[in-house]
Formats: C-alpha cells, sequence, structure tokens
C-alpha cells in the first residue's frame, strides 16, 4: 500500500540513530530510499554515483569485496542485480540502527557470501588482515566525510588490504572542489603506484576517486 501511495506522495518514517541523527525511510515513487536530514544514504542518487563507478571495474576479476559504510545496503543490491556479482563482501558500518535498518527495511540477509560487521571502519582496517580485490569506500556521517577517512594513516591500512592489482572505488566528497585533504589522497595513491582518476560532479554532486593497483 505504501508503495503504491508513494506515487502520489513521499511517505516518511523516522528512526533516531546516534551516529547520523534522524534517519529518514521514504517511499517515493515506488521506491524506498535511506535518507538523512541533508543527504541521501541508500537507494537514491547516492546508488547512482556509486553505480557510475562500477560500470569502470571489471568485476569478473574481482572475487572479494570490502564495503566500508554499508548504509541501506544499495550498493549491495548493484552488485548483485545489476552486475551479477555473486561471490564474496565484507561490509562494515559503525551504525548498529543503520545495520537493523538495512536488515529490517531493505530485506539484506547475511549469508556466506555477506558478512556484515558493526565496526569503525578505521578500528576495523587497523586490526584487518584480509585482502580484498574490490574495496568500496562510502562512509559519511550526513553530507560530510569523517576526516580521519582523508588522512594517510587511514590510506596506509587501505592500501596494505588491497591485493594486487586490486581495485579502490572512494565516495569522497559532495563538496563543489577538492579539499587539500583529498588532493593529498589523490597523490598518496598515485605516488604507491595506484592508476588514479578522479570523477567530479557524478551525478552533478558527489567526486568520486577510482584507484587500480598497477
Ligand atoms: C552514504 S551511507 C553508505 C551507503 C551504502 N554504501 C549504500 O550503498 O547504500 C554512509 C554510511 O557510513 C557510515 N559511517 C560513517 N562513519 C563511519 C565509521 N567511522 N565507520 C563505519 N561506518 C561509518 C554511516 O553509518 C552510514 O551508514
Amino acid at each position: 500500500m505504501a508503495k503504491l501511495l508513494s506515487y502520489l506522495y513521499p511517505i516518511t518514517k523516522k528512526i533516531q540513530s546516534d551516529f547520523s541523527g534522524t534517519l529518514e525511510i521514504t517511499w517515493y515513487n515506488g521506491k524506498k530510499h535511506l535518507n538523512t536530514k541533508n543527504a541521501n544514504y541508500s537507494y537514491g542518487s547516492l546508488q547512482r554515483i556509486l553505480k557510475f563507478g562500477l560500470k569502470h571495474v571489471d568485476l569478473n576479476k574481482v572475487k572479494s569485496v570490502l564495503l566500508l559504510g554499508l548504509g541501506g545496503g544499495s550498493v549491495i543490491e548493484t552488485l548483485r542485480k545489476d552486475f551479477s556479482y555473486t561471490k564474496q563482501i565484507t561490509a562494515v558500518d559503525i551504525d548498529p540502527t543503520v545495520i537493523d535498518i538495512a536488515k529490517n527495511e531493505f530485506g539484506l540477509k547475511e549469508d556466506g557470501n555477506l558478512k556484515i560487521v558493526c565496526e569503525d571502519a578505521l578500528v576495523f582496517m587497523q586490526v584487518n588482515s584480509t585482502q580484498f580485490d574490490l574495496i568500496i569506500i562510502d562512509l559519511f556521517i550526513d553530507t560530510d566525510v569523517p576526516k580521519a577517512f582523508l588522512m594517510i594513516p587511514f590510506w596506509k591500512d587501505i592500501l596494505k588490504a588491497s591485493s594486487t592489482n586490486g581495485t579502490i572505488l572512494f565516495n569522497a566528497s559532495l563538496a563543489k572542489t577538492k579539499s587539500h585533504a583529498l588532493n593529498e589522497v589523490i597523490e598518496f595513491l598515485k605516488s604507491h603506484k595506484y592508476q588514479t582518476e578522479v570523477f567530479e560532479k557524478v551525478n552533478q554532486t558527489n567526486t568520486l576517486i577510482l584507484s587500480k593497483g598497477l
């Protein structure tokens, strides 16, 4: 019923999160979205932005994905349905409320090929010893990427976790111009033999970084 009515007007349910403030689950034009006060987290423009990035990745060569920032799990839907990716995904999110929403509102199920970890991505990366063929970094609190994820120590951990010839897809910013910190991350990747492309204003808004180990 909510789905049908949402073609006439959006229907919203609000849930309080300790990390992201008020989260809104909104039925809009027959599709459910996860939003914060100022940003779309999942299943809207965010999903289109990451799909744009994934079109540049050869997923046939990818046997394992690490997703930092699960949100409602829309990029998992994209990987599974649009790109028929069936192999291993490990998804990390700091927010237990978001993980409950992903499971209960968006039907995400853990199984042999999907592991969900509730942890700060910074800590997860510090203790992680596994390598992944594709690392998707989509860490936002509302409209901002927390500062620690634009600092070199985090990126050193990312490169340790990236397999030989691995790919990194970073949803880096909603800002109109690249920050000094983001430019430093790009230079760091290039200096470590990662072929790095910057896509600006993806879907009119986001800066995406795509980096491939040579
Ligand atoms: C834009 S949403 C992710 C959307 C998701 N990738 C998708 O495809 O639907 C950003 C997520 O980053 C998570 N996040 C923010 N800071 C984090 C941190 N320090 N560690 C882990 N997750 C974090 C938020 O809880 C939020 O769920």
